[in-house]
């Protein structure tokens, strides 16, 4: 008998305030409306998606020391939508982006507990460390928590939760370096045991955390050998905790554009690629590079003739793109200047080309065999996937490209029994794994 094919995991991204959102297609819809998040989480849910995510955003973002001019609409609370949502779907994991930096131990407990209770076994969370002083703001302690405390804080906020969750209603008490709680829980165990974790943070901290604590990790798309690269480094941290490599599933975000050629795909791509990125958005995205102010310049003129500034982040403090250039931005920028040189690119056709690229484009086909070679290749798991289009960017990925990855084997036609937990094939979580991890 032939081994069964690996299964390919997926779930969908409700997109939301960032530039992937193409805002002005007439199809697009409300980020606000239930019918929106429904109609998204429902098309997941018959396409056999595992789970349905909501990111996080506590405030709008800050960009050159002020609110950022593009953002138009930030994230609504995604604890009230996926209650909302686990009484319009049956199956669909429903998965919460929550920080650990401003949320109160005793509410992020409180709420999973609460949404994997009402969904039966369905919660999942995405436990993330963020700390910018926008968000900060807007909380009791303000930006309080040094970069280096963060993952101190999500550890020991996770081990009360966990204690919480396998206790069931009594006392508890919990002295720690950030978290330091008396009091009495009232909730029973929740039917997972423990709602699935996931964690998004790419630095040796980060991904320490995950090899000891998260179920999954959701991280950036790459080609297969930078797949493979991630995977190695973080399934082989978990041996240390007791662990085995499909304890955790790695989950890389990822865009796609279908056509029905590649050649149509390629030229649709092309066109979402500009709306994605407008002149206003390709000085943002150059500032983030070279981390200076670069108002003055025309985004239809040719590249910016200054240096990039190295060193601290003073344009966009909070943002990921800011900080993965850190260390690299004279590199970068050269790069850049030789793509500009080459095809004679203006500065915003140089960022609709480096900063907008699709992780997959190409017929239903196409895609589906991308796809699976990724997730044959153990470059990754699965893949969270971003729609550029809300509510219906995912329909056509449904009707398309799903049923080629059902008829090759690499994913389901029928749902499992059982919790979220159990049918990702996910161990019960035991409180001695939390004593390895802590
Ligand atoms: C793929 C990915 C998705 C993320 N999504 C969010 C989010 O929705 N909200 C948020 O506040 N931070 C988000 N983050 C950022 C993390 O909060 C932050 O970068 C991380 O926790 C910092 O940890 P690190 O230093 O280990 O990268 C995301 C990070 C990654 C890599």
């Amino acid at each position: 008998m032939s081994t069964p094919r690996k299964q390919v995991r997926l779930a969908a991204h409700f997109p939301g305030v960032n530039n992937t959102t193409v805002w002005g297609d007439p199809a697009a819809g409300s980020h606000m409306d239930l019918a929106s998040f429904a109609h998204l989480a429902r098309t997941a849910e018959r396409a056999m998606f595992d789970l349905f995510f909501l990111a996080e955003g506590l405030s709008l973002r800050e960009h050159a020391g002020h609110l950022h001019d593009l953002d138009v609409v930030g994230r609504p609370d995604a604890m009230t939508i996926l209650a909302a949502l686990s009484a319009v779907t049956e199956h669909i994991g429903l998965a919460a982006t929550l920080t650990t930096t401003y949320h109160e131990p005793l509410e992020v407990a409180r709420q999973l507990a609460t949404l994997d209770h009402l969904s039966d076994g369905r919660a999942a969370w995405n436990l993330v460390t963020s700390t910018d002083a926008v968000s900060g703001a807007n909380f009791r302690r303000g930006a309080y928590l040094p970069y280096d405390g963060r993952y101190d804080r999500a550890q020991e906020l996770l081990a009360l939760a966990d204690r919480l969750w396998a206790q069931g209603p009594g006392p508890f008490d919990t002295t720690g370096r950030q978290v330091t709680l008396r009091g009495e829980w009232d909730l029973d165990t929740p039917p997972q045991g423990r709602p699935v974790i996931l964690q998004a943070g790419d630095s040796d901290a980060g991904r320490e955390f995950a090899a000891a604590q998260a179920d999954a990790v959701f991280t950036r798309a790459g080609t297969i050998p930078e797949g493979q690269a991630f995977v190695t480094d973080v399934k082989g941290r978990l041996a240390r905790y007791g662990r085995r490599p499909e304890d955790l599933l790695i989950l890389p975000g990822a865009t796609y554009v279908l056509g029905d050629t590649d050649e149509d795909a390629r030229e649709q791509a092309a066109h979402v690629r500009r709306q994605q990125v407008s002149g206003p958005t390709a000085i943002v995205f150059a500032e983030q590079l070279w981390n200076r102010d670069l108002s003055a310049y025309d985004p239809d003129g040719p590249l910016p003739d200054v240096d990039p500034v190295e060193g601290e982040i003073t344009i966009a403090p909070g943002s990921i793109p800011a900080r993965a250039f850190s260390g690299k931005r004279h590199e970068t920028v050269e790069q850049l200047r030789a793509l500009a040189a080459k095809d004679g690119l203006s500065l915003r056709d140089v960022m609709v080309e480096t900063r907008a690229r699709h992780s997959f484009v190409g017929s239903p086909q196409t895609v589906a065999d991308e796809i699976d070679a990724q997730v044959q290749a153990d470059a990754c798991d699965g893949f969270i996937l971003v729609p550029h289009l809300t509510p219906g960017g995912l329909d056509e990925f449904a009707d398309r490209v799903v049923p080629l990855l059902q008829e090759r084997g690499s994913l389901r036609t029928e749902r499992e029994p059982g919790t979220l937990r159990e049918r990702l094939g996910l161990p019960r979580w035991t409180p001695e794994q939390g004593a390895a991890g802590a």
